[in-house]
């Protein structure tokens, strides 16, 4: 293991991130659980990209097929994936006409940025101010841009929530004015600026870890923006695809987006993105832009995006997530009774998040949760911790994480909080 993680740093660079303090070497995985190099199994709680399992047979198989018989770049007619993008736009609201493949999320949230400034002539962009939406020169400067601040044509609101509010004397309806007010605002500042385009949002917040906002801050926000002539960008690279217990994020948090961007969990691993849209826009920024991507669009990817939504509609997923992620985020709710250390357990479907404070004053205890998820690794369980101020414990398992699994974790979870308040 020594000699492997030398290696990995010499010849990956020093700083490539590892998870853990002994960094771990996994081997296999199938289904909800990682197998270690040492032989130890994991129950995975961390990893939505393999929604449907790891290694998924039907998966696998349907990419060994296609992989045996052709795979062209887009430049070719192919009936394969046609069926895949009308099945994928399908899906979605009926605003939501045409989609742009692609091969990671950064490229489907880059186009979607590129798209709304073309579309709207605008430059102004707004995101919240504890976010990630990918890592191109373009995207990356969304990420934790504090308020108040600009980067080209890029400006931040504060992360609504009630966790941590704003100001903390406020009612909920209060609070909401206030958000309200400073996205008002935010989107005033750029009259003099180049104008205004658009909001790109997560939605269900999933970066900044998951907030509670005030209640009805979504679909207002959405209002005052398209009031402003802007679009609205959902980013559902985390939230789609069931993981909150709809097919979508802005369903769950009950909003209506111009633009879509998709990602992780859509090819099971095989890399696979889309931005979708009405078809007219989605045509404009083609006629604009002339895009094009060498492994987008491909018959291969066409069949692992395909064989993902047979296996989450063919084995009731969307429903699944919705049972299994209630009743564990309702165990962890009781259990925060007892244990102040979880300061807030939120989330929806199978992404739940628990705060970890300083009992005292709720502050974020980064460390403390640093140490509960190195004592579930060292009882074979894997989640990570993220959020605004890192504190937060991410439970995000693939999406056919069932009761039973959700009762294993319970039990070890259980015993390891126990001892932090011990
Ligand atoms: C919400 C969100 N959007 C976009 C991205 C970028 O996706 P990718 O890493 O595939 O470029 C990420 C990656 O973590 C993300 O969490």
């Amino acid at each position: 293991m020594t000699e492997l993680l030398d290696r990995h740093r010499r010849v990956m660079g020093d700083g490539a991130p590892l998870f853990y303090d002994e960094p771990l070497q996994l081997v296999k995985g199938e289904g909800v659980w990682l197998e270690g190099a040492d032989g130890r199994r994991y129950l995975d709680l961390y990893n939505n990209v393999p929604c449907v399992g790891h290694a998924n047979p039907q998966v696998v198989a349907k990419l060994a097929e296609q992989a045996a018989t052709l795979n062209v770049h887009s430049r070719y007619l192919h009936d394969g994936v046609v069926d895949y993008v009308e099945r994928l736009v399908g899906l979605h609201h009926d605003g939501i006409e045409s989609a742009i493949l692609g091969c990671s999320g950064t490229e489907a949230t880059e186009m979607a940025l590129t798209l709304i400034r073309g579309t709207t002539g605008k430059r102004g962009i707004i995101c919240t101010d504890a976010t990630y939406h990918g890592n191109s020169s373009l995207v990356g400067r969304l990420s934790w841009l504090p308020v108040g601040t600009e980067r080209s044509g890029i400006k931040s609101i504060s992360t609504p929530q009630l966790f941590r509010p704003l100001d903390a004397g406020l009612s909920e309806v209060a609070l909401l004015q206030l958000h309200l007010d400073e996205l008002t605002g935010t989107i005033a500042s750029f009259a003099d600026e180049g104008g205004f385009a658009g909001l790109m949002l997560c939605s269900i917040l999933a970066n900044e870890g998951l907030p509670n906002p005030p209640a009805g801050w979504f679909a207002e926000a959405v209002g005052l923006v398209h009031d402003a002539g802007g679009l609205v960008i959902a980013d559902e690279v985390q939230a789609g695809f069931a993981r909150s217990g709809s097919w979508w994020g802005y369903e769950t948090s009950g909003f209506v987006p111009d633009v879509v961007c998709m990602g992780k969990p859509m090819g099971n691993g095989f890399p696979l993105s889309a931005m979708a849209s009405s078809h007219d826009l989605i045509t404009e920024f083609r006629q604009r832009q002339r895009y094009f991507n060498t492994f987008a669009s491909s018959p291969l990817q066409a069949v692992a995006g395909d064989a993902v939504i047979d296996e989450i509609t063919n084995r009731g997923l969307v429903g699944q997530v919705r049972e299994v992620g209630d009743r564990l985020k309702a165990s962890l709710t009781a259990l925060q009774q007892d244990h102040p250390r979880m300061g807030d357990v939120r989330g929806t479907g199978l992404f739940i998040g628990i705060d970890w404070v300083y009992p005292e004053s709720n502050n974020p205890d980064v460390d403390g949760a640093g140490q509960v998820v190195e004592a579930l690794k060292s009882r074979g369980m894997l989640l990570g911790k993220a959020g605004q101020h890192g504190n937060v414990l991410k439970i995000r398992p693939p999406l056919v994480f069932d009761h039973d699994n959700a009762a294993t974790f319970l039990s070890v979870f259980r015993d390891i909080v126990a001892d932090a308040h011990s």
